[in-house]
Formats: structure tokens, sequence, C-alpha cells
């Protein structure tokens, strides 16, 4: 993908990694980037072949995202505020029913938006010097890209409702006794050779069976669908890929199994 100004976008080895590149406004998402990353998502989608995850992290040392372009919100009326909040939701779904994982490595802030962004990916690695928080009421504001539920379903409502009514930045360390983030690394270093980890494992295992690992979670959430009964229907999709054989022959035969996603 070409073109991209807020955005850094960078093809590794087994992996996508996206840096938001806004630095001097602490990685805010103003509009055009939502719509790059909407853009770079769909892109991904359809060209991920030998990949098995994307790596979305924050430019420079300060901030993974401050959050909305709060100066954007001068504009923002009843009328517009549907867009705003379409386009966010749009971007947040479409990365958590990704196909491959994602993950969110957050080097700093993680506010309002950021740390909505954050809880849409499927694993959160977080730095020491990282920070969380639902600020948007001191703007007068409720979470507006998926925040309320989300961070909900994630730290359960005690602390969701705590987090959003007193607007408290939350340390990586409280961070994950909440369970809001699976891991802490010391920085950003120990945090890139962390998500490799993550990497390298999600590479030895059947690519049909992580994408539907994660439909199967979504469905949790979904109130419209009966979990339970697509579970039934995405287990047999599983048992009828040359994975599922392969995995089976190679435990009784001892062995790593080659999965190929077939
Ligand atoms: N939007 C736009 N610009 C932002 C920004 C944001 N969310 N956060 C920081 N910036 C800009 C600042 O305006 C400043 O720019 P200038 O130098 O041009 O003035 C630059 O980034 C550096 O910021 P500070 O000087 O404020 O840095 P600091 O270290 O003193 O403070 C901070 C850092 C505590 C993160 C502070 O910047 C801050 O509180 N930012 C706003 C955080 C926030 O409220 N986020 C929620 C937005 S609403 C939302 O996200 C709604 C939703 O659900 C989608």
């Amino acid at each position: 993908m070409r073109n991209l100004k807020n955005l850094h976008f960078e093809n590794r080895k087994d992996y996508f990694l996206i840096k938001i590149n806004r630095p001097k406004n602490l990685n805010a998402l103003n509009q055009k980037t939502i719509e790059e990353l909407i853009l770079l998502f769909d892109f991904i989608t359809k060209n991920s072949v030998g990949k098995y995850g994307i790596v979305i992290t924050g430019e420079g040392d300060k901030s993974f995202v401050a959050g909305a372009d709060i100066k954007e919100f001068v504009e923002l009326d009843g009328k517009s505020s549907l867009k705003f909040c379409r386009n966010g939701h749009d971007l947040f779904n479409k990365i958590e029913k990704m196909h491959i994982p994602v993950i969110a490595l957050v080097n700093g802030y993680a506010l309002g938006g950021g740390c909505e962004l954050s809880l849409a990916c499927h694993i959160r690695v977080a730095t020491l010097n990282a920070k969380f928080s639902q600020p948007e009421i001191n703007l007068g504001l409720i979470p507006g890209y998926g925040g309320t539920q989300r961070l909900t379903q994630i730290v359960g409502k005690s602390k969701a409702l705590e987090m959003m009514l007193t607007a408290e930045m939350i340390s990586a360390e409280d961070a994950l006794d909440y369970k809001l983030i699976n891991n802490v690394v010391d920085d950003i270093d120990s945090g890139i050779k962390k998500v490799e980890e993550y990497i390298s494992t999600f590479k030895r295992k059947g690519p049909n069976a992580i994408k539907n690992v994660i439909k199967s979670v979504n469905n949790y959430f979904d109130k419209d669908v009966d979990g339970f009964e697509e579970e039934i229907k995405l287990f047999i999709e599983c048992v009828k890929t040359s994975d599922f054989k392969e995995g089976i022959q190679a435990f009784i035969e001892k062995r790593c199994p080659d999965f190929k996603g077939e």
C-alpha cells in the first residue's frame, strides 16, 4: 500500500507492522487516519498469504494513540457525529473480525479512541510507560468508538464504569491487574520481541483454526447469534480441512504438524 500519509506500514517477515504516524499530535486519530486504516485493513484482508498477524503501535516513545483528534471536534455537530462514530465503528469492527490475530503494542498513551483501538485488537502488549484511560467524560462526551461495550466486555462492568466515570489514567501494571492487557514489557524493543514470539506461535497453528477461534469468540458478544450453535458449525468446518487431518496424523506420529491452511 502506497501514499499513506498518517501511517507507517511495514511488510515484515511473517507479519505486518502498522505505526500510527502523527507523533506531533501524540498519534491522535483524525478522520484521514481512520480512512487510511480502513483502506489498509481492506488491503491486508486480501493480501495476507504468509502473514500470521498484524501489529499496531504508535510512532515515537510517548504515545500509542492519544484518542480521536480533538481539534477536529470543533466542527462536530449532531449530523457529522454520526459519520464520525460510524467510521470508527466500521474500522474497529473490521479489526476485531480480522482472520489473523491483531496485536496492539501499546507504547505510551492509549486514551479515548486509542484505548478503544487497543480493545478492538485480539491481544494487547504494553510497555511500562503505557497509560490507559477513557477520558471522554472530561470533554462532556462518552466513548464513541465502541469503548463502552468492549471495555465492559474485557474488564467487567465495575472497572469499566469506574474508568469511564472518573477518566482516571491506569498504569500498565494496573491494566495487567484488571486483565485489560495480556503482557507488560520494559520497552518497545522487548515489546517487539514479545509480539514476535506471539507471531511465531501463531505460525505453527492452522490458519483455519485461528480464523475460527476468533470468529467463535466474537460470536459470544453478538446478541443476534447463538454462539454455541455457531461453534458447532465452525468445528465441523475445521474437521473438513486437510490441516485437521495433518494435526491428527502429526499427533499419532509424535511430530510437529505442518499446517498448510488447506
Ligand atoms: N487530539 C488532538 N491533538 C492532541 C490530542 C488529541 N486527542 N492529544 C494530544 N494532542 C496534541 C496536543 O494538542 C499538542 O499539540 P500542540 O503542540 O500543537 O499544542 C501535542 O499533541 C502534545 O500534547 P500535549 O502538549 O498536551 O502533551 P502533554 O504531555 O502535556 O499531555 C496528554 C499529554 C495528557 C495525552 C494530553 O495531550 C491530553 O490530555 N490529550 C487528550 C487526550 C484525550 O482526551 N483523548 C480522548 C479524545 S476523545 C475520543 O477519543 C472520543 C472517542 O471515543 C473516539
